[in-house]
């Protein structure tokens, strides 16, 4: 056991709302996005899938990466009982290693960069795996006040995030045609946290 996500990786799941949210949130990919057949896609911190499995019949291939090995076992547990050819599955830390080398056209990544430190690597380092007129489309929260998580809250680097400064993240990492908007709210006890999407294009 090596974080958080290992400990809670097998009732990930089972939350209606994380599933309501993966809906939202690919809804939001497949209207940004132009897939195909053809493409191959990413899920950065892909935890057990969620996102991957809604993309996955869209494009010819696609690899989930994530830290937890816990997570990657439920996913890998979905691949098997579904078949699921076109999936790769890889532990990956994104604060040791490159994620690719102009090897994707797609890549998606949801709830997962308020849990990374080094935001500006993260972008650069997307910038850098995503082939030429590659996307890219990021979900997460905008700022809150530390109320979303329940303790412990471990792992996360950043209370959400304010658009400004992703758009600023993703423009200096190289992203064009950088666009972040509000596509969806979770409401918790009375309170609002609401999601923004971020969409940037590789040259
Ligand atoms: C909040 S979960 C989101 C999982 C999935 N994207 C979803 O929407 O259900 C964040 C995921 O990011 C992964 N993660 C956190 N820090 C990471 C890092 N430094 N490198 C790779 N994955 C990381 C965690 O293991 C976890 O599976």
């Amino acid at each position: 056991m090596t974080n958080r996500f290992d400990k809670i990786a097998t009732e990930w799941d089972n939350k209606p709302s994380r599933v309501d949210l993966a809906n939202k949130f690919c809804a939001k990919v497949l209207s940004l996005t132009n897939l195909n057949q053809t493409k191959i896609a990413l899920d950065y911190g892909t935890g057990t899938g969620l996102i991957l499995q809604r993309i996955q019949p869209y494009v010819s291939r696609i690899f989930g990466f994530d830290n937890s090995e816990e997570m990657l076992k439920v996913l890998q547990q979905k691949i098997d009982a579904n078949n699921l050819a076109n999936v790769e599955i890889k532990k990956h830390d994104i604060d040791k290693e490159i994620v690719g080398k102009g090897e994707f056209d797609l890549i998606v990544s949801n709830m997962t960069l308020h849990h990374i430190k080094d935001t500006q690597q993260f972008f650069e380092k997307c910038f850098e795996a995503l082939r030429p007129e590659g996307e890219l489309v990021i979900g997460d929260l905008i700022t809150e006040d530390s109320t979303f998580h329940d303790p412990p809250n471990l792992g996360i680097f950043h209370l959400g995030f304010c658009s400004d400064d992703i758009m600023e993240l993703m423009q200096k990492a190289g992203f064009i045609d950088v666009s972040v908007e509000i596509y969806h709210t979770i409401k918790k006890e009375d309170k609002e946290y609401p999601l923004f999407s971020a969409y940037g294009k590789h040259p």
